[in-house]
């Protein structure tokens, strides 16, 4: 037999390979809202979301309205059942409003789903292909933490506005958008001793990374701890930290959701900007209201981090934390919960090189959530 030898293999190619669930970034994240109608209109008027389609009665959706609502890369789905006897009632009545789907980009749905299911990943939706007249969509599914879902989008031959079932939703409404541009991270919190669990779910089944972790002595005030561990996908797009509670004099933030949501769940969406001072002086003129850092945080702030491009007294006057790392740095600031629990907030995050999360800041902010539970009785 002849032998040949095989050309080396480019390091791109090699990774390919490896990467059994190529993903291209996140595609929708899908909330089960109180009153879709209403949180779409808080969206575009607070956050600068744009109408993108509409889904429900009138589009051949008998049981439930979702609105489809968008700016730049970032598309949120805000869905609210029409009858007390459904699925999203029930995921209402448990949790509140909050995330339901993190759907991910990928190339091929069914693929995504053959490489997740047969490595452990619970399937929530087989393959399924939807079409209409701008094309067809292919779209797969399997559960993660809590009742929280991961779907996967293939659209590369679809070309309507979002997916079939729905049409393009017209608004003569149009508030300015505020600038963010995609989702960087989203965090889970899971219960008490689950998070190597779920990191083990997402390098197994998800063939994802653990790129960074946290743990209690990182995390910690005086009262509360918890840990936390990021995982990262092949080509870095999508990045899902998992915090779980750690043994404290009080109640940890954790601890508080997990009481709220009435278990394991999405904490934070973590939404990029290229100029955060900007963004955020818009997003607090249209009321959108964050975690308040005391003053002092900046007296020694340029000290920790060394030069930045920013003003100072902006980011002071706006509450923006700032950290470092070997790479770069990072702006940061995070909302107050964004419905009624204390359960779902945002964070408002720029980078300048840093592909960290901001673990100078850490305690800072969580003694300014230790202010708002204790507010609440929940410390
Ligand atoms: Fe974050």
């Amino acid at each position: 037999m002849p032998t040949t030898i095989a050309a080396p293999k480019t390091k791109t190619a090699t990774a390919a390979e490896q990467d059994f669930l190529p993903l291209q970034g996140t595609d929708y994240i899908e909330f089960y809202v109180g009153n879709a109608k209403q949180a779409a209109h808080f969206y575009k008027n607070a956050f600068g979301f744009q109408s993108l389609a509409y889904s429900g009665p009138e589009t051949g959706t008998k049981d439930r309205v979702s609105y489809a609502i968008c700016q730049n890369k970032l598309i949120f789905v805000l869905t609210t059942p029409l009858r007390p006897n459904h699925v999203v009632a029930e995921h209402i009545h448990k949790h509140g409003d909050g995330v339901k789907v993190l759907a991910l980009t990928v190339e091929d749905a069914t693929s995504a789903w053959e490489e997740t299911t047969k490595r452990g990943g619970k399937s929530y939706l087989k393959p399924t292909t939807l079409s209409d007249k701008h094309g067809e969509l292919v779209m797969s599914g399997i559960h993660t933490y809590g009742e929280v879902v991961h779907l996967f989008i293939e659209r590369q031959n679809y070309h309507g506005p979002f997916m079939p079932g729905f049409r393009k939703w017209e608004s003569s409404h149009r508030p300015a958008d505020v600038g963010l541009q995609y989702v960087d991270h989203c965090v889970g919190n899971v219960g008490w001793n689950q998070m190597n669990s779920w990191v083990k779910f997402y390098e197994d089944v998800m063939g994802f990374r653990n790129i960074l972790s946290f743990d209690d002595k990182d995390i910690s005030t005086e009262y509360s701890a918890l840990m936390s561990k990021v995982m990262s996908n092949g080509n870095g797009f999508v990045k899902f930290p998992i915090n779980e509670p750690a043994e404290g004099k009080k109640k940890s933030q954790v601890e508080e959701y997990l009481e709220f949501y009435n278990g394991e769940g999405v904490q934070h969406i973590a939404m990029a900007t290229n100029n955060i001072i900007e963004t955020v002086t818009d997003l607090q003129n249209r009321g959108v209201e964050f975690l308040q850092i005391p003053s002092t945080y900046y007296d020694t702030l340029l000290d920790r981090v060394g030069h930045i491009d920013e003003e100072l007294q902006a980011l002071k006057r706006l509450g923006i934390l700032v950290d470092r790392d070997d790479e770069g740095y990072l702006l940061q600031i995070f909302t107050k919960p964004v419905a009624d629990r204390p359960t779902l907030f945002f964070e408002i995050i720029q980078r300048k090189g840093a592909k960290s999360f901001g673990k100078g800041n850490f305690k800072a902010l969580f003694e300014a959530i230790e202010r708002e539970q204790e507010a609440r009785g929940n410390l």
